[in-house]
C-alpha cells in the first residue's frame, strides 16, 4: 500500500491526522524541521495507536531531502501542514513567512512533480476570507486577506489552481479550516503554543491552569450578540477525520475546495463559560480593545463538505474544552518534561 507523506506531521493537527489515518491504516511518513514541535508528538502518537511513524527531521525547503523521501518511500499521496501560522508575526516578519510558507510549498510542489506524486491536500485558513461579506461563509465567497500570512495561503490556494491548469493529473484539495481547537481524548497531544499563547483556547486553558492571571477579552462592541467576536470553534479530531474522508474522495483529478468547521459561531463568552464548565473554577477575564484585524463574526457553511465528503462535526464546545483542559493538565508544560 502506499504511503502518505505529511509535512509538519509534528504540529498541532499534524499529529491528529497522524493518529486518525494510522488508526484508519493507512501507513505513512512525516517530513517536519521541528521549528514549531517537538519530535515527542509523534512518540506519543505512536503510544496511541500502537503503530509507527517514519519520521525525517527535515525542511520542506531542501530540495535534497525531499528527493530522498520521496525516493525511500512509496508516496501516494501529501497532506501539506507545513508552514508558519502566527498572524501578528507574520506581520513582522513578512519575508520569513513568504520564503517559509510558498518557498516551502514551491520545494514540496517541484519534489512531488519529479516523484510523480500528484495528489495533494492543502492546509488553508477561513482566513482567505478575509472580512466575510456574507454569513455563514460559504467556498464561493469572495477571497482576500489582511496579513502576510493569510496572503501566504491564498498565494499557495492560486498557485494550486494554477498547476492544476497546467496539468489536469493533478488530484488537489484546499481544506479552509475554521478555528481549531482542543485535544485528543487520550490528553497525549494536544495544542503546544511557544511562549504566551496568541489563540483563544490555549490562552483560556492557561488562565485555568494559573499559569496566566486573566483572559483578555479583545472587545465586547462587535455586532455580535453580547458584543464579543464570534468564531467557527471545530474539534481538532473532527478536523482530522476530515482530512482522512477527503482522501478518501480524492478518486478524479481537479481542484476540490472545503470548509471544514461546525457551522455554528460561538463568541469569546461563551467560549469562556464552555471552559470554565470544564475546569470546574470561574475565570477572571478583562474586557480590552480590540485586537487590531480582527473581525466581528466567523462561521462556515458547511454543506458542501457534508454532501460531498459525508463530513459532519461530531463535538460540540463541551468536549472541545473538556479535551483541551485535560491536555493542559496532564501536560503543563506541553511535551517539555
Ligand atoms: P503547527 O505549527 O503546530 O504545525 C505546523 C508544523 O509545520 C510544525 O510542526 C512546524 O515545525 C512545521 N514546519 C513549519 N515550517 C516548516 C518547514 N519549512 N519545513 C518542515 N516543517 C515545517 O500548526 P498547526 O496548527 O498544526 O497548523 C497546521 C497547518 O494548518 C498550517 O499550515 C496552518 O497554517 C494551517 N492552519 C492552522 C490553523 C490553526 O488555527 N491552527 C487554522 C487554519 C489553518
Ligand atoms: C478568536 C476570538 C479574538 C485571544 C486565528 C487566525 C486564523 C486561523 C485561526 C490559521 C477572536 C478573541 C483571542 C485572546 C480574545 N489560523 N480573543 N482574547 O483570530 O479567529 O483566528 O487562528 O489559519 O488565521 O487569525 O483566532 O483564537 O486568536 O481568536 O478575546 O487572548 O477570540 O478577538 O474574536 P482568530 P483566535
Amino acid at each position: 500500500m502506499k504511503k502518505i507523506l505529511i509535512t509538519g506531521g509534528a504540529g498541532y493537527i499534524g499529529s491528529h491526522t497522524a493518529v486518525e489515518l494510522i488508526e484508519n491504516g493507512t501507513e505513512i511518513a512525516v517530513v517536519d524541521n521541528l521549528v514549531n514541535s517537538s519530535e515527542e508528538s509523534l512518540k506519543r502518537v505512536e503510544k496511541i495507536t500502537g503503530g509507527s511513524v517514519k519520521f525525517y527531521n527535515a525542511d520542506i525547503r531542501d530540495a535534497a531531502a525531499l528527493d530522498k523521501i520521496f525516493a525511500e518511500n512509496d508516496v501516494g499521496g501529501v497532506i501539506h501542514f507545513a508552514g508558519l501560522k502566527a498572524v501578528g508575526e507574520s506581520v513582522s516578519m513578512p519575508l520569513e513567512y513568504y520564503e517559509n510558507n510558498i518557498g516551502g510549498t514551491l520545494t514540496l510542489l517541484f519534489a512531488m512533480k519529479k516523484a510523480g506524486v500528484k495528489k495533494l491536500i492543502f492546509s488553508s485558513s477561513a482566513t482567505v476570507y478575509g472580512d466575510p461579506e456574507r454569513l455563514p461563509i460559504d467556498e464561493a465567497s469572495p477571497l482576500s486577506t489582511t496579513n502576510p500570512y493569510g496572503s501566504t495561503k491564498l498565494f499557495i490556494e492560486q498557485i494550486l489552481k494554477d498547476l492544476y491548469v497546467s496539468d489536469k493529473t493533478w488530484n488537489i484539495t484546499l481544506l479552509r479550516y475554521f478555528n481549531p481547537v482542543g485535544a485528543h481524548k487520550s490528553g497525549l497531544i494536544g495544542e503546544d503554543p511557544k511562549g504566551i499563547p496568541n489563540n483563544l483556547t490555549p490562552y483560556i486553558a492557561q488562565v485555568a491552569s494559573g499559569k496566566l492571571e486573566r483572559v483578555n477579552v479583545f472587545g465586547d462592541d462587535y455586532p455580535t450578540p453580547d458584543g464579543t467576536g464570534v468564531r467557527d470553534y471545530i474539534h481538532v479530531c473532527d478536523l482530522a477525520a476530515g482530512h482522512a474522508l477527503a482522501l478518501k474522495k480524492m478518486t478524479a483529478p481537479g481542484v476540490h475546495i472545503f470548509n471544514l468547521g461546525t457551522g455554528i459561531g460561538y463568541s469569546v463568552l461563551q467560549m469562556i463559560a464552555a471552559f470554565e464548565k470544564a475546569c470546574g473554577k470561574k475565570l477572571p477575564y478583562s474586557i480590552c480593545p480590540r485586537r487590531p484585524g480582527d473581525i466581528a463574526s466567523c462561521y462556515a457553511k458547511v454543506d458542501k463538505a457534508l454532501n460531498e465528503l459525508g463530513f459532519k462535526a461530531k463535538y460540540g464546545i463541551d468536549e472541545m474544552c473538556a479535551s483541551l483542559w485535560k491536555w493542559q493538565t496532564l501536560n503543563p508544560d506541553g511535551y517539555k518534561k
